[in-house]
Order: C-alpha cells, then structure tokens, then sequence
C-alpha cells in the first residue's frame, strides 16, 4: 500500500474544513489576473495560432518541412503566394513583438515584475510538486506540496515561453532584416535556431492548453482566464501559498481601515464632547442669568470702572 510521503512545507498547517466553510468558500471570488493580463494573453494566443499556422507554411526547405504540403499549398492560395504568406507572417509578428513591448515597458510593475517574480523561481515545494504530480498521474495516492499563484509546471512553460519569444522575436527580426544584416551566418543560422525555439514553445503549449483547456481540476484556472477570478476553495486546494498570502494582505488592508475609521471615530467624538462640554458651559452661565456676552460686557465694565 502507498503511503503519503511527509513534506516540509512554508505553508501553514492543514486545517480541516467544514461543510459550510466550503460552500461560503466556493461563493467567495480571489481576483487572479487584471483585465489587461487576460486581453494579453488571448492577443497572444491568436497571434501564436496564426503565426505557427502561417510560419509551418513558409518553410520551403523540404529538409526542415513539418507539415504536409497541402497544408503549405493552401496557405499561400489564401495569401496570394509565397510573397503575400511570408509578409503577413512578418507583420502580425512584429505586431506581436510590438504589443508585448509595450505591456512589458508600460506595466512593468504591474504585469512584467509580477510575472517575473512568480515564474522565474521554483523552490523546493515546486522542485516535490513536480516529482508527486508525476506519481499522482502515475497513479499513486499523493499529496500534492502547496503552491503559489502558479503551479511548479505553469513556471516552466512561463520560463519556455519567456525565453522562447526572446530567441524567436531576434532570429525573426534577422530574417526579416536580413538585407540590413552584415554577417550572412547569422542569416543562415536564424532559421534553424527560430524553428528551434518555436517548437520548444509549441511543446510546452500542447502540455499548457491540455491543463488549462481540459483537465478537469484545472476548470477554475480555465474560467480565470477569462473572468480573471477564482473562487477561493479552488485557490486555497490548488495554490495554499498564494491563498495565505492573499488572505493576510487582506487581514493587514481590513486593520488599516479598521484603524483609520477609529481614529476618525475618535476624532469625531472628542469634538462632540468638546462641543457639548462648551454648549454646557452655555447653558449654565444662561440659567445664571449671565450670558456670554453679557458676561463679557460685565467684565469690560468692570474693567472700565
Ligand atoms: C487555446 C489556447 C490556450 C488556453 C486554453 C490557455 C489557457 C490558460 C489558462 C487557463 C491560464 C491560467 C492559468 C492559471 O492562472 O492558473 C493561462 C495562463 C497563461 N498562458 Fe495560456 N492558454 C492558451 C494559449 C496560450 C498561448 C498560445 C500562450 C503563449 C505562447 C500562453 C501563455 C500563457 C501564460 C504565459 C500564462 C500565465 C499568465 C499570467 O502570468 O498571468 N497561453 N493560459
């Protein structure tokens, strides 16, 4: 029989969670991507779809052809030839090149160090996820070590496609440069070297769009990518790091607020008190028969005399 193997984790106890914690948890929604992450990421998907559809067709060297010449043969009846293929190739990918520029300069703090500080690290948490979502498909009874917004397997194709779309955009702006490039090697070498990354890319998409389009427990990440929210017992089961981390920003924004209503409070009912002490004081110099002003003048006079 297997046992669940015991890991050290940086997550808080397991607690267990009552039938009603999970339904008011499953109505409950935790804010995963903004609008411009989730506009992005569909930009770049159809960029990617028509860009490897286009590319797969330019490719005229039997040597390095991947898909059937039927294929090649109605993409440039669509686009007119070879000429009208390989231009629009070119163009929707500096398109491409172009937008994911600007995101990445103009929401540098907001989308590109984000998305660089949850990918570009895996810890030992994510170095076990990896091995036991191994076993798990393999059919062993594990339990899974907890995670942050993005699982172990999300961070390797975030670092795929990173440094995939580097190598492709430069070998891609040599090829279409190439009358302005000085050194004919880099020429001959972008090609294989830009079909290279592309298919890196494409590997680690088949594995990316499985998960996220098909698989099952992933069905709430599917909807994020389109609502930009999942509920919070999806993120507490799936992503226990990221669901603590929210949960605490929240705790720390709720006492802040808690903090700054008391104080106004506070301020608020010194100023009554000091309002009504001073209408007391009024009232009280009134039932005397002097009122202020009159008080006043009696002492003007006073002082006169
Ligand atoms: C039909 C195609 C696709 C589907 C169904 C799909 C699905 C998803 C889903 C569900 C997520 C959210 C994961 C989560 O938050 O847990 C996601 C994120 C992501 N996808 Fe895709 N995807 C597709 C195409 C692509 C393509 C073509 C690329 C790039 C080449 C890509 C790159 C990414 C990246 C980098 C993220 C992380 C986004 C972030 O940091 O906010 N996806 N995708």
């Amino acid at each position: 029989m297997s046992q669940t193997p015991v890991v050290e984790t940086e997550a808080p106890a397991e607690e267990v969670l009552s039938v009603e914690q999970i339904k008011a948890m499953r109505e409950r929604r935790i804010k995963k991507h903004d609008s411009s992450g989730v506009l992005l990421h569909w930009f770049n998907a159809a960029c990617w779809l028509f860009l490897v559809a286009t590319g797969l067709a330019t490719v005229s060297n039997p040597a390095y052809a991947i898909v059937p010449i039927e294929w090649t043969r109605l993409m440039r009846a669509v686009f007119g030839g070879t000429s009208g293929l390989i231009f629009w190739h070119a163009a929707v990918g500096l398109l491409w090149a172009g937008v994911l520029m600007v995101h990445i300069v103009f929401g540098w703090r907001s989308l590109t160090v984000p998305f660089l500080k949850n990918n570009f690290w895996l810890d030992r948490d994510d170095v076990m996820w990896l091995v036991f979502r191994a076993q798990r498909i393999l059919g062993k009874d594990v339990k899974l070590p907890p995670q942050g917004p993005f699982n172990a397997g999300q961070k390797i194709f975030g670092i795929i496609v990173t440094l995939g779309s580097i190598v492709i955009l430069l070998s891609g702006l040599v090829l279409v440069f190439r009358p302005y490039v000085p050194d004919t090697a880099w020429v001959a070498w972008a090609l294989p070297v830009h079909l290279f990354a592309v298919g890196a890319v494409c590997t680690g998409l088949c594995i990316h769009i499985y998960m996220g389009g098909v698989f099952p427990e992933e069905k709430q990440a599917f909807f994020s990518i389109f609502t930009g929210e999942v509920n919070e017992l999806y993120a507490y089961s799936h992503h226990r790091k990221w669901y603590t981390e929210v949960k605490k920003e929240e705790a720390e924004w709720e006492e802040k607020l808690r903090d700054r209503y008391e104080r106004t409070n506070n301020r608020k009912a010194n100023e009554l008190v000091r309002h009504e002490e001073q209408e007391k004081a009024d009232g009280q110099s009134f039932r005397a028969g002097i009122s202020p002003a009159a008080d006043e003048n009696a002492e003007e006079k006073a002082e006169e005399d």
